[in-house]
């Protein structure tokens, strides 16, 4: 299948992203097709709420949304990937889900599946659950199949996330997709 990664952090080579190229092995040698589109270093303007997508058909934002936009309306599967700001995603990956609202109903009828990778410095079950269950409303909300997560706990920083046991779980996860 055809999988779009977006990747939220900042950090080129930071733990999230060394979390998400796992995956990507482990999906790539399953056979499947991938795309990241580094969503942390495009440019995508917050929603306005102005409504002229409905009212108007557009966005009144002519950015990198609008490419973001035509691969999520083709792909198989949308990673989600993320650093963890506050107990929550970053605001850039933030940015774009909050531009679905643009073009939901076709996704919506697209039943994407759908994944969550994050890194954080907290390695205490405190660190996650709050992360873990707005991606699970977002994808009831959107109808996504939820395929998982890799929550990667005690992941602040890059060396740690390398000797840490989600790196393998990282992997596994896309190989068994
Ligand atoms: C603005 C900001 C907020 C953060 N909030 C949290 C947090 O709530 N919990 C946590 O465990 N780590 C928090 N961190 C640490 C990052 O989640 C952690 O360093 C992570 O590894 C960064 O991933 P990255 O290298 O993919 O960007 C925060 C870092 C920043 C810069």
């Amino acid at each position: 299948m055809n999988i779009t990664v977006l990747t939220g952090s900042p950090h080129v080579n930071g733990s999230s992203n060394l979390l998400a190229k796992q995956f990507i092995k482990g999906a790539e040698e399953a056979g499947h097709q991938i795309k990241v589109l580094d969503v942390a270093h495009m440019s995508v303007h917050p929603c306005i709420a102005c409504d002229h997508c409905h009212t108007a058909g557009s966005c009144v934002f002519q950015d990198d949304n609008q490419k973001i936009q035509k691969n999520l309306l083709k792909t198989d599967m949308i990673v989600f990937v993320s650093p963890i700001y506050y107990y929550m995603i970053s605001a850039q990956l933030k940015a774009v889900i909050d531009r679905f609202y643009g073009y939901n109903d076709e996704m919506r009828e697209r039943h994407i599946k759908a994944a969550l990778i994050t890194a954080s410095d907290d390695d205490n079950d405190d660190a996650m659950p709050y992360v873990e269950q707005y991606f699970g409303k977002l994808c009831r909300y959107m109808n996504f199949t939820n395929c998982g997560s890799v929550l990667g706990t005690g992941c602040g920083t890059p060396e740690k996330t390398l000797l840490s046991e989600h790196m393998k779980e990282a992997y596994q996860f896309g190989q068994a997709l």
